[in-house]
Formats: C-alpha cells, sequence, structure tokens
C-alpha cells in the first residue's frame, strides 16, 4: 500500500555503498582478549526460522511430529536469517514464505518509532527455492529492496518464477550478482563471501533455458555450481566469523576450509538420516540426492573440525531432531554435544 501522506519516509532508506568485490577478508587476525571485545563491530545473527519448507507443523501433515507441534505450540518457521556487523545496519539471508511474522517479532528490525528507516539494508539468497524466496514479496512495501543471488537464482527470479518483474511496481528493487570467492562489502561493515554448494536448481526453474547474456551467464558442461551457495560473513575487523549454510549437498574441502577458523557455523540439518524421508514416505530418494547431506553424514565431519559453535537448521517435519524428547532425538543428543553441535531455535540470537 502507498503511505499515506503522515508516514511517508521521514528520510529515505540509506542505499548501501555498490557491492564491489573487496579484500579477501581470510587473514586470521588477532582475536580480543575477553572482556576486551568492543561491542560495535563484531557479528550479531538472529535466528528467524529453522524448519525446512512447510514448517512445523506442515499445514496438511498429520504425522506424529506435527501433531505434537500443534498440541504443544513448538513450532519452527521456514529457515531465514538476519545478520548485522554493527547492531544497525541488517540483512537478511533468505526470504521465507513466514517473513511478516518473523520480522514482527525480531525487535532488531524494527523501524526507530515515528520514521519508516528499517534496519533492513538487503536480502542475500542462498538459493532460489520457494522457501528461500517467497517472503520476497512481503517486502515491496520497502521503499527500496537491495537482493544479493547467484547469476542463476536471478535468472530463475525474473523468468521462472518472476518476482523481480513483479516486484518492479511497489518498489525500487535492486539486484546484484553474487559470485562465489568474490567478498562482497555491506553496511555496517558486514562482509559476505559466497560458498559455491550445488548445483539443485528448484522445481519451478526444471526447464529454464541457459542463462541470459550478461555477467555470469551460461552453464557450464556438468553444470552450474552456484544454483546453491553458503555464505561466509566476518566483519570488517575481522574479529568475528560465521557460517550458514541452510543446503549443503556434500561435505566438500571449499566447506572445510570454510568451517576451519569459523566461530559458528548454522548448517543443513533437513534430515537425520540419508534414508528419513524414504522411510516416511515410501520414496526412493535419498537425502543427499534431494541436496541435503543429513545430520548423521556431517556429524563425523564436524566431530574432526572441533572448535566452532555448530548449529543445525532448516529442519523438515520428518527430522526427529525437530521433536525434542522424542526417542530418536535423545539417542543422537549425545554424538551432537560431542561434536559442539546443536539444534538451531527460532528466535536465537548469537552475538560473536
Ligand atoms: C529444499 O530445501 O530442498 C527445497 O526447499 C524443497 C522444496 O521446497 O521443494
Ligand atoms: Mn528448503
Ligand atoms: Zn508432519
Amino acid at each position: 500500500m502507498r503511505p499515506c501522506r503522515p508516514c511517508r519516509p521521514i528520510r529515505p532508506c540509506r542505499p548501501i555503498r555498490p557491492c564491489r568485490p573487496t579484500r579477501p577478508c581470510r587473514a586470521r587476525r588477532e582475536r580480543p582478549r575477553p572482556g576486551t571485545r568492543p561491542s560495535e563491530h563484531a557479528l550479531k545473527i538472529r535466528i528467524l526460522g529453522t524448519a525446512a519448507g512447510g514448517g512445523l507443523p506442515q499445514w496438511n501433515c498429520g504425522c506424529a511430529g506435527c501433531a505434537t507441534a500443534r498440541r504443544t505450540g513448538a513450532a519452527r518457521s521456514q529457515d531465514c536469517l538476519a545478520v548485522s556487523a554493527d547492531g544497525a545496519a541488517w540483512y537478511l539471508v533468505n526470504a521465507s514464505p513466514d517473513l511478516r511474522s518473523q520480522l514482527l517479532a525480531t525487535p532488531e528490525l524494527a523501524p526507530p518509532p515515528g520514521t519508516r528507516d528499517t534496519p533492513l539494508r538487503g536480502v542475500l539468497l542462498t538459493s532460489g527455492e520457494l522457501d528461500h524466496t517467497l517472503g520476497l514479496v512481503t517486502l515491496r512495501e520497502a521503499a527500496e529492496l537491495t537482493v544479493h543471488a547467484t547469476a542463476p537464482v536471478r535468472a530463475a527470479l525474473h523468468e521462472a518464477f518472476p518476482v523481480g518483474p513483479l516486484l518492479a511496481p511497489y518498489t525500487k528493487a535492486r539486484w546484484h550478482t553474487v559470485v562465489p570467492g568474490e567478498p562482497v562489502e555491506l553496511a555496517g561493515g558486514l562482509v559476505a563471501e559466497a560458498l559455491a554448494l550445488g548445483g539443485k536448481r528448484p522445481r519451478y526453474a526444471a526447464d529454464l533455458a541457459a542463462l541470459p547474456a550478461g555477467e555470469g551467464a551460461g552453464e557450464p558442461a556438468g553444470g552450474r555450481t552456484d544454483w546453491v551457495i553458503g555464505y561466509r560473513f566476518t566483519e570488517a575487523g575481522g574479529r568475528a566469523r560465521a557460517v550458514y549454510a541452510p543446503g549443503l549437498a556434500a561435505w566438500t574441502p571449499a566447506v572445510d576450509r570454510a568451517v576451519a577458523d569459523a566461530d559458528v557455523v548454522i548448517l543443513d540439518g533437513t534430515f537425520a538420516t540419508d534414508d528419513e524421508l524414504a522411510e516416511r514416505t515410501g520414496g526412493a530418494r535419498g537425502s543427499r540426492g534431494m541436496g541435503h547431506l543429513a545430520v548423521a553424514d556431517s556429524l563425523p565431519h564436524l566431530a574432526g573440525r572441533p572448535g566452532p559453535r555448530y548449529l543445525y537448521t532448516h529442519l523438515n517435519n520428518t527430522n526427529p531432531l525437530a521433536h525434542p524428547g522424542s526417542p530418536e532425538a535423545t539417542a543422537l543428543a549425545p554424538a551432537l554435544a560431542a561434536a559442539g553441535a546443536a539444534v538451531a531455535e527460532d528466535g536465537m540470537l548469537l552475538d560473536l
């Protein structure tokens, strides 16, 4: 809705500096001694949602887990995150279908009283999947909207699911192409570097033709590897590092390097075991084939890389870990704890 006269933007949302590759921030800097870390310029992460597509409970599912979630109210909204380096300029990572209620539940993302000056400076997408992009239309009231996505995801969101053209009459949207390995400098001292994680297209984009001419065009032999990405976040001072990878098909050497010196790693916890969904539905597809490395298969890697705090997110409603107290979750708990891992919860605030 167009704002009425008294509530027109008091001052326009601050445009972020144009995205350009920055110096890589890989160099490990000296960590401040405990108690000496300044409160500004450290990463703040608010986990907005922790469920896979459909959420928990899923509207059309009466399985034991969904029934318990309905009864107890222990619900999970769909995977989404907010991140900031200075506590003032915030970025969404993905835009879930539950975005409106997630934004309203997050005090950091509220406009200061009497203004329309949202702390949201943009959205970074990890994929073009509907559970990561449907929320973009929820942001149409913004005076302007900056969206960062890889070339194939940008193409998908302009052609197969044309949210780009759809938003154009509502808000001034700016689209930026994310290139894995090229850090992007964002507002408030936040730096995001994408990590190519896989070539799984959203189902709606299965038939999308070769990408249009321009930046990042083309489909190399063997397919693109940037349909699904993760992000490694640092702040300009290099004091805090976080990795976010809600869709992780395989544990590659690149993933191993990205988590090596991270403070926190928020990763794919869609399924507990590779055959979980097949067992529940009688289907044949394993979780890996769906682009999700099961918890049982990533845990050994976590155990071999001690140091970061690991948090599993994007939990499917079939995953027993989404149901605390279930016999399977109780059985898995010691292995998770031994690896420094836990299940992420909606609303968690991480102050790194
Ligand atoms: C996924 O994470 O694999 C997708 O979101 C599944 C889907 O919703 O189709
Ligand atoms: Mn998903
Ligand atoms: Zn269910």
